[in-house]
């Protein structure tokens, strides 16, 4: 298949690509490079370095590389600053992917995968959630998803466009040779490891307060390359609609920082903080639907697994894509 990828210089969008240059897909990768990172994009990837505020960039990327299928992963993603800058998540990760959906639907693209996410639920009620949890963000990053979603509703109605929303749940994980970087750095797994490091004097574990077990916050970690199959399968299945994508096992922000320590060998120190606004106490994923209906097979259950994929990647990339 001929795939563009959107934000494929990013962490999901370079693992991604990844898989489906391993599977003989033919990729061309559109990027901006504002949070992605050029060492992150394959050699065998066509890239085109444009920004999708530009409709004319995007709609000739699209006439000139003819894809089949398009994944969108070009957006801002955190949580925290979309709290104090909603119109720059609001102007990318809606008005700006428009013109992506535009380009698609004017080009005849059959097909658009979209990375959505766990935080287009809010506060769910039911753990394990499913597609069918009411979708109430509770920060402005998580509206501009679900924004989006509902205009990719849109346009299939009214220009054929099949669309899938891939709602991640905590994405973690490297292949050999991609994985997380992020600058500035604010997701727990490769924090604990850089404190692993020695790169960061300490760990703060955000509230120890919450109706928990061990009274830290409990997330699904899903491996990247679980994400990457996914992608694949949605491109490849004829319908529209929205999924989870999670283990469905929880991990409690201190289970995390135990892991690290048993899978590095490396002791660190601990510091018990504050709650992080806007953080549900539990988000686990129900995945029924991608397998039932998609055909997901997840290959990582194992949160052993999945950070030391991150951790070897770190130990070969000490700095990072900065190497
Ligand atoms: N945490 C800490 N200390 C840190 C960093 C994080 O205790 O230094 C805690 C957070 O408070 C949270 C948990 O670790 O309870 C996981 O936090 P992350 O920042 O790694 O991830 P989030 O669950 O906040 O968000 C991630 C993605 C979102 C996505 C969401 C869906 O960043 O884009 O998962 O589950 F929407």
């Amino acid at each position: 298949m001929r795939i563009l990828v959107a934000g494929g210089a990013g962490y999901i969008g370079s693992c991604t690509t990844e898989y489906l240059l391993d599977r003989g897909h033919e990729i061309c990768v559109f990027d901006a490079l504002l949070n992605g990172h050029r060492q992150a994009i394959d050699d065998r990837a066509q890239f085109v370095f444009g920004n999708l505020e530009d409709y004319s960039a995007i709609d000739k990327t699209i006439k000139d590389f003819k894809p089949e299928g398009v994944i969108h992963f070009a957006a801002f993603i955190e949580v925290g600053e979309s709290m104090k800058l909603p119109g720059k998540y609001f102007r990318n990760n809606v008005a700006n992917a428009m013109n992506l959906a535009e380009a698609c639907a004017t080009n005849g693209v059959r097909k658009i995968v979209f990375s959505s996410t766990a935080a287009t639920y809010g506060m769910p009620k039911n753990i394990p959630i499913r597609e069918d949890e009411p979708t109430i963000p509770i920060n402005a990053y998580g509206e501009s998803k679900l924004m989006f979603e509902k205009i990719l509703v849109w346009y299939e109605k009214i220009h054929g466009l099949q669309y899938t929303a891939l709602r991640y749940f905590n994405a973690a994980g490297a292949t050999e040779k991609h994985g997380e970087d992020h600058n500035p750095e604010t997701h727990l797994i490769p924090l604990v490891l850089q404190a692993a490091e020695g790169k960061r004097p300490h760990i703060s574990v955000f509230g120890t307060d919450y109706d928990t077990p061990d009274g830290t916050c409990i997330r699904d970690y899903i491996h990247v390359l679980d994400l990457a199959q996914a992608h694949l399968l949605a491109l490849e299945n004829q319908t529209s609609g929205a999924y989870n994508l999670g283990t469905g096992n929880g991990h409690s922000v201190k289970s995390i920082i135990d892991t690290v320590k048993s899978v590095t060998g490396k002791n660190f120190k601990v510091e018990y903080a504050d709650r992080r606004p806007g953080d549900p106490a539990r988000l686990i994923a129900d995945s029924t639907a991608a397998k039932t209906i998609l055909g997901w097979k997840p290959k990582y259950d194992d949160i052993n697994a999945i950070v030391e994929s991150a951790w070897k990647w770190r130990l070969k990339f000490p700095n990072g894509y900065q190497n």
